[in-house]
């Protein structure tokens, strides 16, 4: 098929190059000529594992020619199908802001208006259920001046990729989600993904454009939520003297509960479950609901950093003393800073007057902007060296592996946010469930 996706960020430029290497003619649209220019010369915009790779194989003069980019709508009219793939940022009250997603809705819709057939367009952007039916399908509406269902098709198909490891999700998905209003839609949406769901054998699942929307935002709630509830646990386990990484093992054998997502530590962050579970509980008091599971779900992922402070706190005080933040991305594999633990962490210090060094493999530059004070070490070894104690906060494979590195610290009080650290003797160790 000939499809066009609107957005060059980690989902619009990791599902094009995905497509392309499904075999499908792809064009990806961005405002950003700094990101169009990287994805023709066949160069990744953004850190994400195996997308380099599939550039290099589909992009730029070398590939296969299957995928380009452009900043110019009109290209969209060779396409068939049309993914919208816009950032849907947050509101001061949480709830969602989709002026980028009507704009460029209103944008897509006017391209449309010169062509005559059928053209299907997908929402991909993580929107509250209702989104796709009220508000975008009547913005293509009028600047067609068509009718959805008659003259061009609508479809929702959320995304489960994870940052860091999108590729990968997307080519080995666990489940593939077709929302549409119309059959038009839905066969176009098959047309798409066949390929994939004959390779992979995945599960499908078909439904109207709502509930698809729905099931995005209930997955990462839920998962979100599970994160909170062994955090809670192992807030009780901490307390208790037991350890919460053995009883997570053990509970994790129960199917009904399941070994994944049961890490207790530092919580949650990054752009996704932050601010989809906020948006849906935005939207759940507009209609007067209290979503009182997820609002604790919250609670406890705003505490876990707090607690991580107040065990470096039983052991010294850090006025005017050097303290090591190890890890500053919000997970392993990701140069993502946003709504990462370190945020919290970091400020904690701050207010107890800390000299702060920080290090992190690739996410320091990230961090900068929000930090542009605190010093940003080269390697873990030189944040430690004189520091009065040390705070994991992500764990990279680089770190998890410091042992001696500890002994060049001035009092060697480690506080392990993630189960990183191996090493236990010679040095006084925290962790956060354990
Ligand atoms: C999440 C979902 O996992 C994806 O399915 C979804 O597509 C994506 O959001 C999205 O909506 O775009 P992502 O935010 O990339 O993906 O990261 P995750 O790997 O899910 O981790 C989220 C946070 O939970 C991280 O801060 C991680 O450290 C934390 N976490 C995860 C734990 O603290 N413990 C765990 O056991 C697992």
């Amino acid at each position: 098929m000939h499809l066009s996706v609107v957005g060059s960020g980690y989902v619009g430029t990791t599902i094009a190059a995905c497509f392309a290497d499904l075999g499908h003619d792809v064009v990806n649209i961005d405002i950003d000529q700094n990101i169009v220019d990287a994805i023709n010369a066949g160069e990744a915009p953004i850190h994400e594992d195996g997308l380099p790779e599939l550039l290099k194989e589909h992009a730029g003069d070398d590939g296969t020619g299957r995928l380009r980019a452009t900043t110019d709508y009109a290209a969209l009219l060779d396409t068939d199908a049309t993914f919208l793939c816009l950032p849907t940022p947050q509101n001061d009250d949480g709830s969602i802001d989709l002026s980028i997603m009507e704009a460029g809705a209103a944008q897509l819709g006017a391209t449309l208006a010169d062509k005559d057939d059928w053209h299907t367009v997908v929402v991909k952007s993580t929107v509250i259920p209702g989104t796709t039916e009220d508000t975008i399908t009547p913005i293509l509406e009028t600047e067609t001046e068509q009718s959805a269902g008659e003259d061009f098709g609508v479809g929702m198909n959320p995304e489960f990729l994870r940052e860091g490891t999108a590729v990968h999700d997307f080519l080995d998905p666990d489940k593939v989600v077709l929302g549409a209003d119309d059959e038009h839609a839905l066969s176009d949406m098959h047309d798409v993904f066949d390929p994939l769901i004959d390779q992979t054998d995945a599960p499908v699942v078909e439904t109207d454009t709502r509930t698809a929307e729905m099931i995005k935002y209930a997955n990462n709630s839920f998962l979100a939520a599970k994160v909170s509830l062994i955090n809670d646990i192992g807030n009780i386990c901490k307390e208790l003297g037991v350890d919460a990484y053995e009883v997570a093992d053990a509970i994790g054998l129960d199917d009904r509960i399941g070994a994944q997502f049961l890490r207790s530590g530092l919580g949650w962050g990054g752009s996704c479950f932050p601010k989809d579970t906020a948006a849906i509980r935005a939207a759940a008091r507009q209609y007067d609901y209290e979503p009182r599971m997820l609002d604790a779900a919250t609670e406890v992922n705003d505490e876990q950093p707090k607690r991580l402070l107040s065990f470096m706190d039983d052991h010294v005080d850090v006025t005017n003393k050097r303290v090591a933040v190890l890890g500053l991305a919000f997970k392993p594999g990701t140069d993502d800073v946003r709504n990462s633990r370190a945020i919290p962490v970091i400020e904690g210090l701050q207010q107890r007057g800390a000299e702060i060094v920080a290090y992190d493999p690739i996410a320091a530059e990230n961090m900068r902007e929000h930090f542009p004070d605190i010093q940003y070490a080269e390697s873990p070894a030189a944040a430690l060296d004189g520091a009065s104690a040390a705070l994991v906060v992500t764990d990279w494979e680089e770190i998890a592996l410091l042992d001696e590195e500890f002994d060049a610290m001035a009092t060697p009080v480690v506080v392990d946010g993630r189960r990183a650290i191996d090493r236990r003797d010679g040095i006084v160790y925290e962790g956060l469930t354990w």
